[in-house]
């Protein structure tokens, strides 16, 4: 099978691709990515020499260069978005165009070339926020920041081309991943890399948001399995089944660095700012065999250290963000 992967210089993106073709030598993966300011190309120096690996520089948005790349591969798992809440909140073009139209740009493409499936990676954000329980597969879309809104119209959009074109299409909604190679503006890097440093950490309002994380490979297994097994026009949600209160979240990563609570800095919240994130993802469970195989524990305490060995990979990516 021949995959296309887009975005595939980014966090997860980059996790997939590693992932995939260090466990088959016969495996062809296309990489189609803009590097916008969050990919980047070094992610994928640990598989560059692989004989199945191809890097494409280029906008998912445009279509002479989709569908160029698009002809000849099996299989689409598209990832590339733009992909951070607060930057949606400062500017919502940029999401919209290529979160909702290069995804748009895509599936024509797809349809056009006969692929065979097309996985598109969604959030559990496109779900809204939910004060108790889980969200199932069923819940009805509410997102609530330009992100998670643009990113229910291309879950949406996918699922349309299903229905109306036959496309072969499947849908993750995935919980909040962490581990290495995370862009250093996300909670877990930037609070990290701020405290390796001897900063501060921005806390919002009173860290009582709660999020349920996710090591970023049981995320990328999780895929895998959806690519391969999933049913079309089906959706999976994929949880973590570890909700964390961003309180919570900062005391142990306090703790992990040994730094104390006088090193946080209690900022205004978040606009729109979600209280809880859950997912129920006994479907993908119970139909794949999912389970995560991490855990948050000794996911954190390794991601901790993947950033205290890594400063040449995190320092220039904070200055040229001005993080
Ligand atoms: N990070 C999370 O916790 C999380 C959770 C659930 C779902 N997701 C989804 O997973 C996907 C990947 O997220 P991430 O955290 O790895 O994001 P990221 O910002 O680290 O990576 C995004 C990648 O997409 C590329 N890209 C952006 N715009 C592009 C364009 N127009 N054309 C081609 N490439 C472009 C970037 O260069 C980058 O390599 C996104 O679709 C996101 O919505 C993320």
């Amino acid at each position: 099978m021949r995959i296309l992967v887009t975005g595939g210089a980014g966090f997860i993106g980059s996790e997939y691709v590693r992932q995939r073709l260090s466990a088959d030598p016969a495996a062809r993966i296309t990489v189609l990515d803009k590097l916008t300011y969050s990919g980047v190309e070094a992610n994928l120096a640990p598989v560059a020499g692989h004989p199945g690996y191809t890097f494409v520089r280029g906008d998912i948005c445009d279509p002479d260069v989709v569908g160029e790349v698009m002809a000849d591969h099996d299989a689409v798992v598209h990832f590339a978005a733009e992909s951070h809440v607060d930057r949606s909140i400062e500017g919502a073009g940029p999401f919209v165009r290529t979160n909702v139209l290069g995804t748009q740009v895509l599936l024509d493409a797809a349809v056009r070339h006969r692929v065979g499936r097309f996985l598109h990676v969604s959030t559990d954000e496109v779900y809204g926020s939910i004060s108790e329980g889980s969200w199932t597969e069923e819940w009805p879309l509410s997102p609530n920041s330009p992100y998670s809104a643009s990113k229910s119209g291309a879950d949406l959009l996918a699922l349309a081309y299903h229905r109306t074109h036959g496309l072969d299409v499947v849908v993750t909604r995935c919980t909040n991943n962490y581990g290495p190679y995370q862009f250093p503006e996300k909670v877990i890097p930037l609070f990290i890399t701020n405290l390796i440093d001897g900063r501060t950490v921005p806390l919002y309002g009173d860290g009582r948001n709660i999020r349920d994380w996710l090591h970023v490979s049981d995320h990328c297994r999780a895929i895998d399995l959806v690519l391969h097994g999933g049913r079309a026009g089906e959706v999976y949600n994929v949880g973590g089944g570890t909700e964390v209160s961003n309180h919570k979240l900062t005391g142990l990563l306090l703790d992990a660095v040994g730094a104390g609570w006088d090193r946080v800095s209690y900022v205004a919240d978040r606009k729109g700012h979600d209280l809880r994130y859950s997912l129920d993802d006994s479907k993908i469970r119970e139909h794949l065999g999912y389970a995560p195989q991490v855990s948050f524990a000794d996911g954190l305490a390794a991601t901790v250290a993947w950033y205290r060995e890594h400063r040449s990979w995190w320092e220039p990516l904070k200055a040229r963000a001005a993080l």
